[in-house]
C-alpha cells in the first residue's frame, strides 16, 4: 500500500526535533483525524537554512513531514512555495487516496511556520496563502 519512500521516511524519519530559536514555527492539526504537525524553520538571509518537525500522527504524517522538511532546506522563500502536498507525494512516489490529507496538513505545517516568521519580522511572503478551513493553526508563543 506504500512506496518504499514513503516507509523510508516512516522508519527512517530526517530531521526530526525542534530548533531552538527558529525563525519561524507553525503547528498545524487536522480537525478529522486528530493529528498534529510542528514545523521549525531556520532562516537567514531569505534562505531555509535548517528545518525540523514534530509529528504527533500517522505513519504518512511522519514520512511526509519528513520529505518536506528534507525539500525545503537550502531553498529560498519562493522556492519554499513551491513545496507544495504534491510536490511532497510526488517524492514519496505518491500516497494511498485516504492519506493524501496527511500531505496537506505537511504543506500546511510549513506555511504555518512562514506565516509565523513573516509575523514576526513584519514581512509578506509574496504568493503564501491563507491557512486553510479544516486546519487548525495554532498560535505560537516561542521566540
Ligand atoms: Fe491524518 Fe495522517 S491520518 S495526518
Amino acid at each position: 500500500m506504500y512506496s518504499e519512500k514513503v516507509m523510508d521516511h516512516f522508519t527512517n524519519p530526517r530531521n526530526v526535533g525542534k530548533i531552538e530559536g527558529a525563525s519561524g514555527v507553525g503547528t498545524v492539526g487536522n480537525a478529522r483525524c486528530g493529528d498534529i504537525m510542528r514545523v521549525y524553520l531556520k532562516i537567514e538571509g531569505g534562505v531555509i537554512e535548517d528545518a525540523k518537525f514534530e509529528t504527533f500522527g500517522c505513519g504518512a504524517a511522519v514520512a511526509t513531514s519528513s520529505m518536506a522538511t528534507e525539500l525545503v532546506k537550502g531553498r529560498t522563500l519562493p522556492e519554499a512555495l513551491e513545496v507544495t502536498n504534491q510536490a511532497v507525494m510526488d517524492a514519496l512516489d505518491g500516497l494511498p487516496p485516504v492519506k493524501v490529507h496527511c500531505s496537506c496538513l505537511a504543506e500546511e505545517a510549513l506555511h504555518a511556520a512562514l506565516r509565523d516568521y513573516a509575523k514576526k519580522n513584519g514581512l509578506e511572503i509574496e504568493g503564501l496563502p491563507e491557512p486553510k478551513e479544516d486546519t487548525h493553526e495554532r498560535e505560537e508563543t516561542e521566540a
